[in-house]
């Protein structure tokens, strides 16, 4: 049996990350966050993202291959996030990992960053087989799946606006809590009452979009309402209407479609409310919830290297001219 090493990097947003994988086994994952740079502009400033990944991408790698102890020589496949994701700070880590295998002559392998998201899970559990349901709720993603296969993935359904960790960070942005804005509700809320009925919109059986634009300015309208109001209980009530909707369509939808499983995926997985519903709807439904560890929901480079290991293994690598897709769709494996 060949044991194949992958050593794949992901610089789609703002964090920078390396992680060496051998025969789908995870040897080594480094992930830098730039959140401290952002943090004082309210989000996620493009150009100094893709400034600091460049500036640390190398040392990164390093650091990654005397974690797994390897000398890059021993790397059989490079593989990078090629999108969706900001244009410059993806083409940091492709440009990065295609110089990698050009110097190292070994092939090269362009990784759909949401399909990484959906495979995070396989890290945990990877006796886990599809077909399976999908929420994968991110910064820029919202959307009901199903993983058909390792390789092809149906949209269910998707935000028609904001996505949920989009609606986190605006929402955050408004109370004054901070970016990233899903760990600083959930803080927040931790100290107040869900107390005040926002809105759950396209409530209809057998729809499952979303809609979070709406309770981004219902927030807003109260806060200018109701100046007094505490924000930990604003902040608490936001999250409750966030995570009811999620968890209430992605098991009707499960049930609909006759799944017996769901695993969860992206940043906003990584909540703790979010967790807590699906494990007691688990319990009510008898549909089984998944979910990553909270380091590998957000954006991390082991999730990349096992969707390039799945490629790798079915010879799809990818050529040089791969260029970073900033909007790369679902059909792309
Ligand atoms: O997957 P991710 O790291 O990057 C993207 O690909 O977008 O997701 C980032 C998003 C941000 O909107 C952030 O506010 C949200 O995930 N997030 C959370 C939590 N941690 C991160 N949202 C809710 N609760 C959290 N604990
Ligand atoms: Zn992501």
């Amino acid at each position: 049996m060949c044991l194949m090493k992958v050593l794949a990097l992901e610089s789609s947003c703002d964090e920078t990350a390396v992680a060496i994988i051998e025969d789908g086994l995870l040897l080594s994952s480094q992930i830098s966050s730039q959140i401290d740079i952002h943090k004082r502009f309210g989000g996620v400033v493009p150009e100094i993202a893709a400034r600091k990944h460049l500036e640390i991408i190398d040392r990164m790698v390093s650091r990654s291959l005397e974690e797994a102890d390897l000398d890059i020589k021993e790397i059989d496949v490079f593989a990078s996030t090629m999108g969706p994701g900001l244009v410059g700070s993806l083409l940091i880590g492709l440009s990065f990992a295609k110089g990698m295998a050009i110097a190292m002559n070994k092939p090269f392998v362009g990784v759909n960053h949401l399909f990484g998201h959906v495979y995070a899970n396989f890290l945990k559990y990877p006796l886990l087989k599809p077909p399976f349901m999908v929420l994968l709720v991110s910064g820029g993603h919202t959307e009901i799946l199903v993983l058909k296969d390792l390789d092809r993935i149906e949209l269910v359904g998707k935000t028609r606006d904001d996505a949920a960790g989009e609606a986190f960070d605006k929402i955050a942005r408004l109370l004054g809590l901070g970016y990233p804005g899903g760990p600083a509700i959930q803080e927040a809320a931790e100290k107040g009452q869900a107390k005040y009925p926002f809105p759950r919109p396209l409530r209809e059986k057998g729809n499952f979009d979303f809609s979070f634009s709406g309770l981004k300015t219902s927030v807003l309208y109260f806060m200018k309402k109701n100046p007094l109001a505490s924000v930990y209980d604003v902040a608490a009530s936001a999250q409750e209407a966030i995570v009811d909707s999620l968890v209430t369509k992605v098991f009707e939808a499960a049930e609909s479609l006759h799944l017996h499983e769901i695993a969860f995926a992206g940043g906003v997985a990584s909540n703790s409310l979010l967790r807590e519903r699906a494990r007691v709807q688990s319990e009510v439904s008898g549909i089984k919830a998944y979910f990553p560890p909270v380091d590998l929901c957000t954006d991390n480079a082991a999730m990349i290297a096992l969707v390039a290991y799945e490629k790798a293994k079915r010879g799809l690598f990818s050529p040089l001219s791969t260029n970073a897709v900033p909007y790369l769709t679902l059909d792309f494996f």
